[in-house]
């Protein structure tokens, strides 16, 4: 019956009313908070793109975790930043390596937060690149090893789940084969498979000081222009073992996103990254838009796209918001 019978506004009347049919919700289990782990003691150092957000030691991210755990936010993903780079990338799957002790150290203080590990080579590289470089370029097949090598050890020091982002060929069948062979046949693997080269990373790599050194990304990350090979890349992901996927940046590639959810039935992740939470931050402290509303806007119309779960550096203020 169209107007005046129908008045869609009847139902936006009061905010119980908007309460009762809103569509799509946020809780604080859906977020997982990037964390960032340095060498050393004693460490908390904001990082100025990213206010808020911190370079920590692990005594600090200890408790950075408890805060998190009690804050009923879903997990937290951690990028370790070695003191030592090299081309081999060894601090990567180096078992004694700073993310492998900064697993250990939350999960035996924090047992039931879950963790994720970020597995890539460039916070480990001395050129910042996501793995071998062979004739002055990444080496796909050689920087499989690493990539395995590493889960492994991520794995073998208490991590809930390895998230390959690496964007390498074959990451995740060589990921699965060495978990399996080494006794992790259980840990859960998150890919990275639609992965973009995007600008909105540029504060992470302040972050995780994981710039390259020459060149850019663009022969491994995927151009922004793509879509149709977004599903191939997710296609092949699964084939190969994953047991969930993630779109990468969130808020301009919702569509693939929502393609994603049209199309497959396992959990989808979205990653809001450094770019998209710092432009936010920028906007709200020049005064020009309101941080709280911004900020929720943002992580429901992520979920509305069809994210189960984001990855933001807004889950400690959302998660108080919605709180
Ligand atoms: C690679 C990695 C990057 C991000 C997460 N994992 C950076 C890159 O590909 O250069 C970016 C995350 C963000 O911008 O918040 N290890």
């Amino acid at each position: 019956m169209p107007f005046p019978v129908d008045r869609p506004r009847r139902l936006r009347a009061t905010e119980s009313l908007r309460r009762l049919v809103r569509e799509t919700r946020l809780a604080p289990e859906n977020f997982i908070l990037p964390l960032f782990v340095v060498e050393g003691e004693g460490i908390r150092k904001e990082i100025s793109s990213m206010p808020g957000n911190h370079q920590m030691s692990v005594d600090h991210l200890v408790r950075e975790c408890e805060e998190v755990r009690s804050l009923g936010i879903g997990g937290i993903i951690l990028f370790g930043i070695p003191k030592h780079k090299d081309e081999q990338a060894s601090e990567a799957y180096n078992p004694a390596g700073i993310t492998q002790e900064a697993v250990r150290a939350i999960k035996s203080a924090v047992p039931d937060l879950l963790v994720i590990t970020d597995v890539c080579n460039c916070e480990y590289t001395s050129h910042g690149h996501c793995g071998k470089i062979v004739n002055g370029e990444v080496d796909n097949d050689a920087t499989l090893e690493w990539l395995a090598a590493a889960a492994v050890t991520h794995a073998q020091a208490g991590a809930d789940i390895v998230a390959p982002s690496d964007m390498m060929d074959g990451r995740v069948a060589a990921i699965r084969a060495a978990l399996d062979q080494a006794g992790f046949a259980h840990t859960p693997i998150l890919s990275y498979a639609a992965k973009y080269a995007s600008a909105f990373y540029g504060p992470f790599r302040e972050a995780a000081e994981s710039a390259p050194q020459f060149g850019d990304r663009r022969g491994y990350q995927m151009d922004p222009a793509n879509a149709r090979e977004a599903l191939r890349e997710m296609d092949l992901d699964l084939d190969e073992g994953a047991d969930m996927l993630m779109v990468k940046p969130a808020g301009p590639y919702l569509d693939i996103l929502r393609m994603a959810r049209d199309r497959y039935d396992v959990p989808l992740a979205a990653y809001q990254v450094s770019g998209e939470f710092s432009m936010i931050m920028a906007a709200a402290r020049n005064g020009w838009i309101d941080l709280d509303r911004a900020m929720i806007e943002s992580l429901t119309s992520i979920r509305r796209a069809g994210a189960d779960f984001i990855l933001t550096y807004f889950a400690k203020p959302a998660a108080k918001l919605l709180g």
